[in-house]
């Protein structure tokens, strides 16, 4: 019987302990040894609830517990996360976490405390919740140089795009919605700003090229600036919005980016609509595939983390190596980056020249319902972008075209 101990009884917490329930018999067969929950901790005393008896408010209790084989993180945040994640591999226990903040920042210290130890640090949970991604990047991609990885990672966002797209409505009221749903946090800057994306394509690349990237070094935009205007001219020439997390690698240099793109019908991430999240791997072998689920929810991330359970009982004794070192992976500039943007700007006589002076555009785009015009530039890199940019008075948004 292998004993586990749950760091949190949260959304995600309670979860883990439902998915050990109900799927009892299939994950006992799997792990080849049944899995109990010895300890949940939390602040919060739970009465009448069926972890009752497990629950502790104190760490120590289970750091110091040899019977405690694995640790499954899912306080979120790194305040108390990293001290008893560090402290629990140290003392030679399994970690297994849906903690995104915590795993793009000590990902590889925590990698390498694991190895010492002989015990295993696993995160599947930590990026598009309960889509396989992180074990088929280890372990099913490993004969690929990886070429690109995008992403929507980010149900809120995902969801907030979709709505607006769909109905017509501006940025503010779907974000009440998505709220009132419980589908956005009252404290929105997260996920809007592009942050919690941010932290996901952080972790996805430094797997693919097998070093640190800071999260702090990814250019990231969120959608707060996206317009009913924007939709409705992107749909005009056959494209929809999307908040992408990317990471490409381009001649040997490593471009990472969270930004709003316009996409056509015919990109994999085209049709990934309201909360669900997916991911676009291109390898220079196997071309592109695509891992597609619920990227958040109680059961879909719990199911994630379980199954990191099963893989830390299945692997006692046995260090599963993940190529991710503490040396930092140097991003390229994205000034260097070329692309084509789209140009939303006031549908003035004014405004249409200095766009003809400035980029030599020879067709405005319009559509039903919008205010606006907008044009297509051709291809050139982030930094000759923004210096045309700069002379335009009458802009007022612009998105990359990918
Ligand atoms: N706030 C995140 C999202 C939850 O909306 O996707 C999962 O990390």
């Amino acid at each position: 019987m292998a004993k586990v101990a749950v760091l949190g009884y949260g959304t995600v917490g309670s979860g883990v302990v439902d998915v050990l329930e109900f799927n009892r018999d299939i994950i006992a067969q799997r792990a080849k040894e049944k899995i109990d929950v010895k300890y949940v901790l939390d602040l919060r005393d739970f009465p009448g609830d069926k972890v009752e008896k497990m629950l502790v408010h104190d760490f120590d209790t289970i750091v110091n517990d040899d019977e405690v084989e694995i640790v499954a993180e899912v306080l979120g945040g790194v305040k108390f996360a990293y001290p008893y994640v560090k402290a629990s591999l140290e003392n030679g226990k399994s970690v297994v976490t849906s903690n995104k903040e915590l795993v793009a920042k000590y990902g590889a210290e925590l990698l390498t405390i694991a190895k010492e130890k002989n015990v295993n640090f696993f995160f599947e949970a930590s990026v598009g919740g309960g889509i396989p991604i992180i074990r088929p990047l280890n372990e099913c991609l490993t004969a690929e140089e990886i070429c690109e990885i995008t992403g929507i990672l980010n149900g809120t966002t995902n969801y907030i795009l979709t709505k607006m797209s769909k109905e017509g409505l501006d940025f503010g009221t779907v974000l009440k919605d998505a709220q009132d749903k419980g589908y956005a946090e009252r404290n929105p800057e997260a996920d809007v700003e592009g942050y919690d994306a941010c932290r996901k394509i952080a972790i996805l690349t430094s797997l693919a090229f097998g070093k640190q990237v800071d999260f702090e070094d990814i250019y990231t935009e969120g959608i707060t600036s996206i317009t009913p205007d924007d939709i409705k001219l992107a749909a005009s020439i056959g494209r929809s919005i999307k908040l992408l997390a990317s990471s490409k690698c381009v001649d040997g240099n490593v471009y990472a980016m969270v930004t709003p793109g316009m996409i056509t019908n015919e990109h994999p991430l085209y049709g990934v609509e309201d909360v669900f999240n997916a991911v676009m791997v291109e390898g220079n072998m196997v071309g592109r595939t695509m891992f597609y689920g619920k990227g958040a929810g109680k059961l879909p991330t719990a199911s994630a983390v379980v199954a990191d359970i099963v893989a830390a009982v299945k692997n006692k004794d046995r260090h599963i190596e993940v190529k991710w070192d503490t040396d930092k992976l140097a991003l390229s500039d994205i000034s260097s980056s070329a692309k084509q943007f789209f140009v939303r700007i006031a549908d003035t006589e004014e405004s249409r020249i200095e766009a003809e002076k400035i980029f030599g555009v020879e067709e405005f785009i319009r559509a039903e319902g919008a205010v606006d015009c907008a044009f297509v530039t051709g291809v050139m890199t982030e930094a000759q972008f923004a210096e045309k940019e700069a002379k335009l008075t009458g802009i007022r948004n612009r998105i990359r075209l990918q």
